[in-house]
């Protein structure tokens, strides 16, 4: 059963020196799990968007690691990532604006951003976990009323990635992200939990499975 309880980085100033350390380590994690590169072979088989919003999307950096992998395939993509915290970078930006990508970044509470936009696909990595069921009911309906296609990228809820959790230390992380990344996993994913939180209406083909080494893949195609 998941278990969730509140993480440390999402109550934290953006300009705490704990926070910017752990969105440093978060960057490493990100590596260490291969995130980008699941995302972008998720996505591999999406037709190619105009516009892509990236949910929870922190400083966008995990977004310039996969857009990386995708601009050749698809070019001129306009990107906007959503988050509370404003924290996209100029320089960020200016690294999408050299792939070709145009980046944006809207600042708020996902419930209240998102209905804003319909882009072609919603990406997502590491954050759903943050969400109990009902709330993340409601914004996978959202989704589906928004977008065409979803694609996300959650800590697998295995003894494996709890046992890797526990060693985050021996990547250097600090006390916030040591507590988060325990807690990412025990709120994790497993079997086919988010298909079964996708709403029934509409047109949809699910895929659900877990990727090497830590990871829990789920995505969404309008058909
Ligand atoms: C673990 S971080 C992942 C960030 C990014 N996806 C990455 O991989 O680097 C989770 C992010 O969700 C954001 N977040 C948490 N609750 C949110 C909410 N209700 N609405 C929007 N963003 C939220 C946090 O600010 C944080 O940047």
């Amino acid at each position: 059963m998941r278990v969730l309880v509140p993480e440390i980085l999402d109550h934290l100033a953006p300009d705490d020196p704990r926070a910017l350390r752990s969105r440093r380590d978060l960057a490493r994690i990100n590596w260490v799990m291969c995130q980008a590169a699941i995302m972008a072979n998720t996505l591999a088989d999406f037709p190619a968007p105009k516009t892509i919003a990236d949910i929870g999307g922190g400083d966008g950096r995990f977004l310039l690691s996969v857009a990386r992998r995708l601009v050749k395939r698809w070019p001129g993509v306009k990107l906007v990532i959503l988050d509370q915290q404003a924290i996209v970078s100029t320089e960020t930006q200016s690294k999408f604006a050299a792939l070709g990508w145009d980046c944006a970044a809207m600042q708020g509470d996902i419930f209240q951003t998102l209905p804003q936009i319909a882009p072609d696909i919603v990406t997502v990595n590491l954050f759903l976990h943050h969400l109990e069921d009902a709330a993340l009911a409601r914004l996978l309906a959202l989704v589906a009323r928004r977008a065409k296609g979803f694609a996300a990228c959650e800590p697998r809820r295995s003894a494996f990635a709890l046992l890797a959790s526990h060693l985050v230390f021996a990547l250097g992380a600090n006390d916030v992200t040591r507590h988060d990344a325990v807690a990412s996993v025990r709120a994790g994913f497993r079997d086919s939990e988010l298909s079964h939180l996708w709403p029934q209406a509409g047109a949809w083909r699910l895929g659900e499975q877990a990727a090497f080494p830590f990871t829990h893949v789920f995505k969404a195609h309008a058909i």
